[in-house]
Formats: C-alpha cells, sequence, structure tokens
C-alpha cells in the first residue's frame, strides 16, 4: 500500500473517499466541522436526524456531499470522546479500512480524529492507522483462490494533516508503521502456511530470501552435520522423529558499530508440533502448524530493521525442526545431552520447545551478546494463566523486563510479566539427569521458563511466550504478527530513534 500525506483544505481534495472522524452524540469537531461548513450544513443534518449517533466502530457513506471534491465521504463513529480507548480506536479504523475496500474506491484521504485514547501522541495515532490499514488488506492466498476478496483493495492511503501537525512527525509514523506491518505480514504469512509447505527447510529458504532484500543481512544456515558437531544432541533429538532435516537459521544484520554488543533474538521454529511419541489430541492439532510463530517473528522483525536501517546489531537465531512420532523418535525416560553438557530426561516428548531452544541459547554465547531474547509458542499453560491477550514475560533482569513492558505498551502489542523465582526451580528435579524437561502441572509457563533460564546464565536473558498471542482460532483463524511489534519498538527505543 502506499502512503503519503496530503494538507490543504478537506472540501478541495480530490479522493474517491474521504475518511472523516465523529464522535457520537458530540458536536462535529476538527476535520468533519469544516466539512459540515463546507458543504452547508449536510453533516449538521445528519446529526440531527440521529444518523451520526451510533456506536463506536460504525460507518456511514455518503455520495455526492455538497461543496466537497471527494467522490464520497465516509464517517466513522468514535464513540464517546471521553470513553475513547486504544481497542476502539482500532477497531473503529478497522471498520472503516473494511468499508473502503468494499467500495470501488481504491484509494482514500483519512482524517485521524482530533481527541486521541489516553496513551496515543499524534506519531503513535498515524503509525497505528498505518498498520491497520496494512492488517486489514492482508489476505492470505497461498493455498486457496480468494473467493471474497474485496471489491477493489486499498491501494493507496493518504494521511489529511491539519495546519497544526507536524509533518515530519508524520513521515515517521508512516515510515515506521510500514515497516512493522511489513514484518508483521512476514510473520503472520509464514505462521498461517501449512506444516507440508512451511518446514525447516522453507523457513531457511525464507530467511535466505530475505538477505537478498536486506542488504545488511547476512544468512547462515547450519544442517544437522555442524549441529552434532557443536552437541547439539537436545535439539538432534527433537529432530530424529521427522524425515525432514533440521535446520539451525542464524541471521545477522549490522547496522551498529563492528564493535558494538548485538542484541540477539532466538525464535522457536518447530514447523509441526504433534507432540512426538507424547502424542497430542487430534482436536486443534492443526494448529499446531504455527508453533514456529516465535521463529517466523524474528524473521519479521529482521526484515523491519532493514525497513527502518536500524543504526544497531542483531542476531536472529532460529532452531526449526518438526516433532513427530516415529521409531527413531524421543522417548519418554530417553536421556540427552545438550551442548551445554548439562543432562535432560525427556519426561513429555511434547515439550519439545524448550528442548531446541537450550541448544539455541547456548550457541548464543559466541556472539557476545548484549542481551538475548528468546520468543516461543512454549506452553499451553501460558495460554491458561494470560489468555490470549498478553504475552508471558520472564525475566530476572529487572531492567530488560521492564524496558519490554514499556515497549509493548507503546506497541499496543502488551505483554505481561510472571515470575521466575528459584522456588519453582525444584520442580525440574529428577533421579536420574541433571534435569527433567517438564515441571508438573503448576505454574507450567514458569517451569518452562526456568528450564531456559538454566542455559542463560552468561548473559542478559528475557523469555516471551507467545503461546496464547501468535495466532487467532476459530472463524478468525490467522497468524497475528505478535510479537514484532513489541520487539520492533523496543529496538527502536534502544536505537535512540523514538
Ligand atoms: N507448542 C506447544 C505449546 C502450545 C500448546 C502452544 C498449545 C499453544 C497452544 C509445546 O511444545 C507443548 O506441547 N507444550 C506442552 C508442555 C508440557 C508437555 C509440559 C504443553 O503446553 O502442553
Ligand atoms: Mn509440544
Ligand atoms: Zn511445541
Amino acid at each position: 500500500m502506499k502512503m503519503t500525506l496530503r494538507t490543504g483544505a478537506l472540501a478541495t481534495q480530490t479522493a474517491p473517499c474521504l475518511v472523516l472522524s465523529v464522535f457520537a452524540q458530540e458536536p462535529l469537531s476538527g476535520a468533519a466541522a469544516d466539512i459540515d461548513r463546507a458543504s452547508n450544513g449536510r453533516l449538521k443534518a445528519l446529526w440531527e436526524k440521529g444518523d451520526l449517533s451510533g456506536e463506536t466502530g460504525r460507518t456511514l457513506l455518503l455520495y455526492d456531499v455538497p461543496g466537497v471534491t471527494a467522490e464520497r465521504i465516509l464517517l466513522m463513529d468514535f464513540g464517546k470522546s471521553s470513553a475513547l480507548t486504544r481497542a476502539n480506536y482500532r477497531k473503529t479504523l478497522a471498520a472503516a479500512i473494511n468499508a473502503i475496500q468494499q467500495m470501488h474506491a481504491g484509494e482514500a484521504v483519512l482524517a485521524l480524529p482530533a481527541i486521541l485514547p489516553d496513551g496515543m501522541d499524534a506519531y503513535l495515532a498515524q503509525r497505528e492507522a498505518v498498520m491497520i490499514a496494512e492488517e486489514r488488506i492482508y489476505r492470505y492466498t497461498h493455498t486457496k483462490n480468494d473467493k471474497h476478496a474485496p471489491k477493489m483493495p486499498l491501494t493507496a492511503l493518504a494521511l489529511w494533516l491539519a495546519e497544526d501537525a507536524d509533518p515530519a512527525v508524520a513521515e515517521r509514523a508512516i515510515a515506521h508503521g510500514a515497516a512493522i506491518a511489513g514484518g508483521m505480514r512476514l510473520a503472520k504469512e509464514l505462521g498461517n502456511l501449512p506444516g507440508n509447505i512451511c518446514t525447516p527447510s522453507y523457513l531457511a529458504a525464507q530467511a535466505v530470501a530475505l538477505e537478498e532484500r536486506c542488504q545488511a543481512l547476512t544468512v547462515e544456515v547450519l544442517e544437522a552435520e555442524a549441529m552434532a558437531a557443536l552437541g547439539m544432541n537436545a535439539l538432534l533429538s527433537v529432530a530424529r522423529g521427522s524425515r525432514q532435516p533440521p535446520k539451525l537459521i542464524v541471521m545477522t544484520y549490522e547496522g551498529g558499530a563492528p564493535d558494538e554488543q548485538p542484541i540477539v533474538l532466538v525464535g522457536k521454529g518447530l514447523t509441526f508440533d504433534a507432540g512426538g511419541i507424547s502424542l497430542k489430541p487430534a482436536t486443534e492439532m492443526d494448529e499446531m502448524k504455527y508453533d514456529m510463530c516465535g521463529g517466523a517473528s524474528v524473521l519479521g522483525v529482521m526484515e523491519a530493521a532493514c525497513a527502518l536501517n536500524l543504526p544497531l546489531n542483531l542476531v536472529g537465531v532460529v532452531p526449526s525442526s518438526e516433532n513427530l512420532p516415529d521409531g527413531d523418535a524421543n522417548k519418554p525416560g530417553d536421556i540427552v545431552t545438550s551442548m551445554s553438557g548439562q543432562t535432560i530426561e525427556i519426561l513429555n516428548t511434547d515439550a519439545e520447545g524448550r528442548l531446541i531452544l537450550c541448544d539455541a541459547l547456548t550457541y548464543c554465547k559466541r556472539f557476545d551478546p548484549a542481551l538475548v531474547i528468546d520468543i516461543a509458542t512454549l506452553t499451553g499453560a501460558c495460554v491458561i494463566a494470560l489468555g490470549k491477550h498478553a504475552t508471558g514475560l520472564f525475566s530476572s533482569d529487572e531492567a530488560l523486563a521492564a524496558e519490554l513492558l514499556t515497549a509493548g505498551d507503546r506497541a499496543g502489542d502488551r505483554a505481561w510479566r510472571l515470575p521466575l523465582w528459584d522456588d519453582y526451580q525444584q520442580q525440574l528435579d529428577t533421579n536420574f539427569a541433571d534435569m527433567a524437561n517438564i515441571g508438573g502441572r503448576e505454574g507450567g509457563a514458569i517451569t518452562a521458563a526456568c528450564f531456559l533460564s538454566r542455559f542463560t546464565k552468561e548473559y542478559r536473558w528475557a523469555h516471551l511466550d507467545i503461546a496464547g498471542v501468535a495466532w487467532l482460532s476459530g472463524k478468525e483463524k490467522g497468524g497475528t504478527g505478535r510479537p514484532v511489534a513489541l520487539l520492533t519498538q523496543f529496538l527502536l527505543e534502544r536505537s535512540g530513534l523514538m
């Protein structure tokens, strides 16, 4: 989608569609008031009829408004201005973009509301508008004919700026919004692809394709032999149950000074998780194609970093495998020696994410990282704890945890912290190895994080459990692109670009 800026009188803007903001039962203000004056009170007349006092998220389409050059006017109702929340703001904009795509417009000029929800400034409001538009435009079509495609997709959107608005801020908002949305789009698409297409080799090929699009990016893919030489037996033990060769994808983005320590992102890239010998129940097992969404979010952040030219060094590491039952698969009770030298008793082969991550986390030491963040659809327990709204955040680094929480709040891609206290560590005790790979039913998301913490002692580290947020189920089934926005926000702030 092409994004531009418009200034000047609204009534004389040429556009197939002009989108204006109104608030329920409140006198017209800002852009809507301008158009009302230009049209000799046409909007006020509607308002008096009561047609504008709908609920949040309602839109109303007007044709042939006198005194206005635009072919159509779309009014979006943000409800009561005093009750405007970020969620309502998003909902209304999404409804407006949907409405535009049902017309034969293709292009629109958008005047955002003059009153914004708490915690949102002009920059965030504009950035979010770009992201919502991109989000609504995205359609999964890789393996189907798009029968319900919009009448005419939105191909160009202009943000209209009032006289007192700062165009430099808006330009920055558009650039950032487009970059984040692009990263989210990649993450969504990879998540949505079925397991028989999006295999570890496919993910690796996508990383190589990304390298070709991004100047500052170098990609290296480690094969099973290289992993064996490094002693990555935990990772390899999971891959043994699959016919698909595992991959360790390493993406290096060099935007900072050569001697600057990199931020390392490690994403779980389990392209299908059947559970292995500890087989999962059949219901909704298809959703385990999304078990690579952590890895996909790392690719997405890498793409966003390139688009933003972030002035820092970044490394993305994606251990990738399938987890299937097989004659050569892990069995409950098997013991493996991880790359760190610590032994692991695999009491449940379905707790495989931590097995592939622990070796990738040990591998990270070689980058002398400033900090490491891993992102994983790690536990069903996290979904039970936090539902589908918040990413689970775990870290014993107070400053890093605070930075990530703030980034999530600002980006509208929120995380919530759960404890990582030593009290939970004993749940991983076993008589036969240094640790078990499961800690029982209690605090399952926490004991999974505790497991990972045993491999991250030598650097600053945080863990994001995205099991609840990476995709939606039911009618809306599809990848969300989370937490690309949180992570990119974190990096923007670290780069001093915010
Ligand atoms: N990929 C799953 C976690 C998951 C489950 C994410 C459901 C989203 C929805 C992970 O590999 C897994 O199977 N975890 C087990 C761990 C258990 C065996 C300790 C789980 O959560 O049931
Ligand atoms: Mn599993
Ligand atoms: Zn899994």
